[in-house]
């Protein structure tokens, strides 16, 4: 069967996508943030996973007003990069597993998640930037990727429980998957940040920290963590954290924290980069 060999959690700050193209690692703002994810890219060259599924948050680059899902699955052969303004970025195009996401949907579907199925989709740099922090600048992405995009734009986005128990779901369906396939789940968005009105600006490291703590060793307690305490404490995109709930409900109830970073100033945003495995091999 396929299995699960490493959750991640991380932030999809653009202007770190904008560093990483544009090879702004020694620039003094950005030094201290790459020396940080640095031992991340090394594991994940370790890991070697051969699929990625991408719980991320699309930012009206793919879905607008017009039509919201809260899941959506990535059925296709490819993603093509979005141009959210300043052209796709320059990345490698972005590979499905249309077998494996096939399997997901139905797995997912009869266990009762009704996730709407997507064909076609561009995919923003809630998807492109945590690929580039974790495999640098490849002429290929190292795996082939599912974006499960989550709705965390328009009230009401989905609870950080239904969040949870969509990973376990997803952890059910990997399981059930014939295949040897290595699999990472990324857990995209977050931390605290939020970019307009009164409170711009705003980051909460203490409730970040103590996120991350309860998310590795009590999972089941941050997911109780209800929408206004993430608008309230962690700004308004600080509910882009729900995401990592679905990643840790894929894995074991024991997990190994294998690493973590968290660093300001990146943007706007409380940057936090978690890896997780699970204790039993
Ligand atoms: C920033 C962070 C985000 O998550 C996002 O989607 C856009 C911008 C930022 O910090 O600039
Ligand atoms: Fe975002």
């Amino acid at each position: 069967m396929a299995r699960i060999v490493a959750g991640v959690g991380c932030s999809h700050v653009p202007a770190v996508g904008v560093a990483i193209d544009k090879d702004r690692h020694d620039d003094p703002y950005w030094a201290p943030y790459f020396a940080k994810i640095a031992p991340a890219r090394e594991w994940m060259r370790d890991i070697a996973p051969d699929v990625c599924i991408v719980v991320y948050n699309d930012h009206a680059s793919a879905f607008s007003l017009e039509v919201i899902p809260t899941f959506a699955l990535g059925l296709a052969a490819g993603f093509p990069v979005a141009d959210e303004g300043y052209g796709p970025r320059p990345v490698p195009p972005v590979v499905g597993h249309p077998e494996l996401a096939w399997h997901l949907a139905e797995s997912l579907i009869l266990d009762e998640f009704d996730l709407t199925l997507v064909n076609e989709m561009a995919v923003d740099h809630g998807l492109t930037v945590p690929l580039s922090v974790l495999f640098g600048r490849p002429s290929a992405w190292p795996c082939k990727v599912i974006p499960l995009c989550v709705n965390v734009i328009q009230y009401p986005p989905p609870t950080g429980r239904r969040c949870h128990r969509l990973g376990r779901a997803l952890r059910r369906a990997v399981d059930a998957w014939p295949g040897d396939e290595r699999v990472a789940v990324l857990g995209t968005g977050g931390m605290s940040h939020q970019l307009h009105g009164q409170r711009a600006g705003l980051i909460n490291t203490d409730f970040d920290d103590a996120f991350l703590d309860g998310l590795v060793a009590d999972p089941g307690k941050v997911a109780e963590i209800g929408h206004t305490e993430y608008l309230r404490e962690a700004g308004a995109e600080g509910i882009e954290l729900v995401m990592w709930l679905v990643m840790r409900g894929a894995l074991d109830p024991e997990v190994n924290e294998v690493y973590r970073a968290t660093h300001v100033p990146t943007s706007n945003t409380h940057n936090g980069l978690l890896l997780l495995e699970n204790a039993a091999p």
